[in-house]
């Protein structure tokens, strides 16, 4: 594909400003990313937003972690969705009936860029509701730049990489997490556990919150019901004395769980 066709994939991108300097990032980048995702990290480098990609912090299934500054310095993580992966397949049912993407158009790359969206939302919306998750900058197709956790290059560690001094105020943190997150931000995350909160500054910090679904997602209970066990199973492990599923569940909704859901229970 030429520079020419460049522009009808994204009338913004300005040919003129791809200056040489430029074309040597996007020789490097290009040996790293596919097309579409190269064009936009160079559009980002152009615009300013970018610098600099540093490292990569994780490879994931879906989705890859780097680490890059912005051009006055601040560190960013950036997310980089794999534009092809099945594991795709299987997540469109937290995205069908949300009316915040009605227009969600079936096609793999059309998926990818509403998940995209999804995560930067449902970032946004917890921030507002005083939940402590990165800070979602932009999202550009399958690009998401958020605020990195952690500082001079370390990203903090997941919670289930530290020795926690204090599991039980960790705990009851993340108790109180779960209860902003459904009553303030009208979410459930759908996917919490110990491989997606990180802890910084003796603090944990969620992460990883493209599935989250709406209040009234028709799994909702399902997904919450869940969520609640992952983390009582982790932190019971840590001899946290913690309360049963059930009543967590209903602490934070004000509703005892239908029964079936215990059916559910799940051990990662
Ligand atoms: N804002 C951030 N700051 C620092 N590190 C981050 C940030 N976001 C993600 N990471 C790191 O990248 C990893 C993967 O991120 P995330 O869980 O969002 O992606 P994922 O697609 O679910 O990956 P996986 O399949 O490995 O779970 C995290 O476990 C964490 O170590
Ligand atoms: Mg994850």
């Amino acid at each position: 594909m030429s520079y020419k066709d460049l522009n009808k994939i994204d009338g913004k991108i300005d040919k003129e400003r791809i200056r040489e300097k430029d074309s040597n990032a996007l020789k490097v980048i290009e040996s790293v990313f596919d097309f579409q995702t190269s064009m936009v990290l160079v559009k980002l480098m152009n615009k300013g937003i970018l610098k600099d990609i540093s490292f990569v912090i994780s490879t994931g299934k879906e989705a890859n972690v780097y680490h890059a500054y912005s051009s006055k310095k601040e560190e960013f993580a950036i997310k980089i969705y794999r534009t092809t992966t099945a594991e795709f397949k299987r997540n469109w049912i937290y995205v069908q009936g949300d009316p915040r993407f009605k227009k969600y158009k079936k096609g793999t790359y059309s998926f990818i860029y509403t998940w995209a969206k999804k995560e930067y939302k449902n970032l946004k919306r917890m921030l507002n509701a005083g939940i402590p998750v990165p800070k979602p900058e932009i999202v550009n197709k399958n690009i998401l730049i958020m605020s990195f956790i952690g500082e001079k290059q370390n990203a903090a560690p997941l919670i289930r990489e530290v020795n926690l001094k204090k599991p039980g105020k960790v705990y009851s943190e993340i108790l109180d997490i779960l209860s902003l997150m459904y009553n303030e931000a009208k979410l459930v995350h759908a996917d919490l556990s110990e491989y997606n909160i990180l802890y910084y500054k003796n603090k944990p910090i969620i992460i990883d919150v493209s599935q989250a679904v709406l209040l009234d997602h028709p799994q909702a209970a399902f997904f919450l019901y869940r969520d609640v066990s992952n983390i009582n199973r982790y932190f019971s492990s840590l001899g946290v004395k913690t309360l049963n599923n059930s009543d967590l569940f209903e602490q934070i909704t004000g509703v005892q769980p239908n029964p079936k859901l215990e059916l559910y229970e799940i051990d990662r």
